[in-house]
């Protein structure tokens, strides 16, 4: 695989970079995107209907399983070489923030640190009234797990639609892409705001955004290096070219 000659000389030269990933790097460990159909039990339903607070409102048993199901897939599966690299060059660049939309854990799986997650992560819940977050709790086969404080139901400890996104992490982010010299925007369709903003605020402030994606998104006209294709193959090639 080529990389343009200027992309390798500005990585190597650069102390600062953040990556923003989306869904398309862990479709590689088996994970579906977003933008892919839901299959089988669930495909009668579109994400919008089961990730908000409206539809816990109204059929919590039904959002509670349907995180259940992708809380129990995402520990099926495993890292994959894009999840690796990012967690090569972390230890490799001098300052590297890891900022995603994920909620499945495996930028940590892989051994990335201090990742910014963005949208939460599906691995804990916390109190519907408020009480806490918890990373373990009793099960209540057929219903909704409850809050050991209070009784209320627990639910995923993930940012719904519609709702704010986490605000301490949303600043460390948006820090992070005007601090840096390289902005990664991986995996990501780039139409999901305030994350897709995060890259045209590095640019402002003189970095150079590199997208790796497999498919054009709006953000690629504005992107200095395009390299379109799976991140799962990209990534590890570009790490092993700029940092051997
Ligand atoms: P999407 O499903 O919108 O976009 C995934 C992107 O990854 C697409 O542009 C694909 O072309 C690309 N892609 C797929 N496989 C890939 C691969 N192997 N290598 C590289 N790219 C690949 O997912 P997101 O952009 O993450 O928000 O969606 C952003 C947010 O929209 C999600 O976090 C979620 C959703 O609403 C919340 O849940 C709040
Ligand atoms: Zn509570």
């Amino acid at each position: 695989m080529q990389f343009p000659p200027d992309i390798i000389r500005l990585l190597r030269a650069a102390k600062n970079i953040a990556a923003l990933t989306g869904a398309g790097v862990s479709a590689e460990s088996g994970l579906r995107t977003f933008r892919d159909a839901m299959d089988g039990l669930w495909a009668q339903y579109r994400p919008e209907d089961l990730a908000t607070p409206e539809a816990f409102e109204r059929t919590p048993e039904l959002v509670w399983k349907f995180y259940a199901m992708r809380r129990l897939k995402a520990g099926e599966v495993k890292p994959n070489p894009g999840h690796c690299a990012l967690a090569e060059m972390g230890r490799r660049v001098a300052h590297f923030t890891l900022i995603t939309q994920n909620v499945d854990g495996l930028h940590q799986r892989a051994g990335s640190e201090g990742v910014i997650e963005l949208h939460g992560n599906i691995t804990r819940v916390k109190c519907s009234r408020g009480c806490g977050v918890f990373t373990e709790w009793d099960d209540a086969p057929g219903s909704v797990s409850t809050c050991p404080k209070c009784g209320a139901n627990l639910r995923p400890d993930v940012v719904w639609f519609g709702e704010m996104l986490p605000p301490r992490q949303l600043e460390t982010a948006m820090a992070a892409a005007r601090a840096c010299q390289v902005f990664f925007s991986i995996g990501t369709s780039a139409l999901v705001q305030p994350a897709a903003s995060l890259a045209y605020t590095a640019k402002q402030h003189g970095a150079a955004v590199v997208e790796v994606n497999a498919e054009v998104t709006p953000l690629t006209a504005s992107a200095d290096y395009f390299l379109q294709g799976k991140s799962g193959e990209i990534l590890p090639e570009l790490v092993k070219w700029v940092w051997g």
